[in-house]
């Protein structure tokens, strides 16, 4: 790899977790690389990207994991929360079913990762307003409950994308 300036060097692995179809790739893509996909298929196995960060005058990579909601698709969860430094756990504000299932990938996320795991509960799509099932205070409440940060995202028109992976990154940082 070139372009080492002789200075420190961060690389923080991130995982993007949440039931299928809440818009964990989406989210992805744009904080990534500003895409977004209104056709993007399942995600199988396991994907990566790597994000330059400024933080604080400091260069930052972000590795952002993402795998599949989907059981049959998922690959070798133990290797995929290794090393992970910080976590998102993504719902989507208009499916009730999604925000109900992120209590089951907190459970995996603490079986696989210690304590000390930033973690970030994402409500996503918040463009769906007309219709939200789960409510802003259902969302916060939560992320009280259980200890985590709390925002809501589109990645569909940009909304807190790239805060939501910020505020993870200074935490860890
Ligand atoms: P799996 O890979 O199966 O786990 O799904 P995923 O969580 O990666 O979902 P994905 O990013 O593939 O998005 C699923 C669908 O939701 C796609 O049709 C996206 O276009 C759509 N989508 C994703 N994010 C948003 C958003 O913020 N708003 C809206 N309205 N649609 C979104
Ligand atoms: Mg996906």
């Amino acid at each position: 790899e070139e372009g080492r300036g002789g200075g420190e060097e961060y690389l923080f692995k991130i995982v993007v977790i949440g039931d299928s179809a809440v818009g964990k790739s989406n989210l992805l893509s744009r904080f990534a690389r500003d895409e977004f996909d209104h056709n993007s298929k399942a995600t199988i196995g396991v994907e990566f990207q790597t994000q330059v960060v400024e933080l604080d005058g400091k260069e930052i990579k972000a590795q952002v994991w993402d795998t599949a909601g989907q059981e049959r698709f998922r690959a070798v969860t133990s290797a995929y929360y290794r090393g992970a430094v910080g976590a998102l756990i993504v719902y989507d504000i208009s499916r009730k079913i999604t925000f109900e299932s992120v209590k089951r990938w907190l459970e995996e996320l603490n079986t696989h990762c210690d304590t000390t795991v930033a973690k970030m509960l994402v409500g996503n799509k918040c463009d769906l307003e007309n219709i939200r099932e789960v409510s802003v205070d259902e969302g916060k409440a939560l992320a009280e409950e259980e200890g985590l940060f709390f925002i809501e995202t589109s990645a569909l028109d940009s909304t807190n994308v790239k805060k939501a992976f910020e505020i993870v990154i200074r935490e860890i940082y």
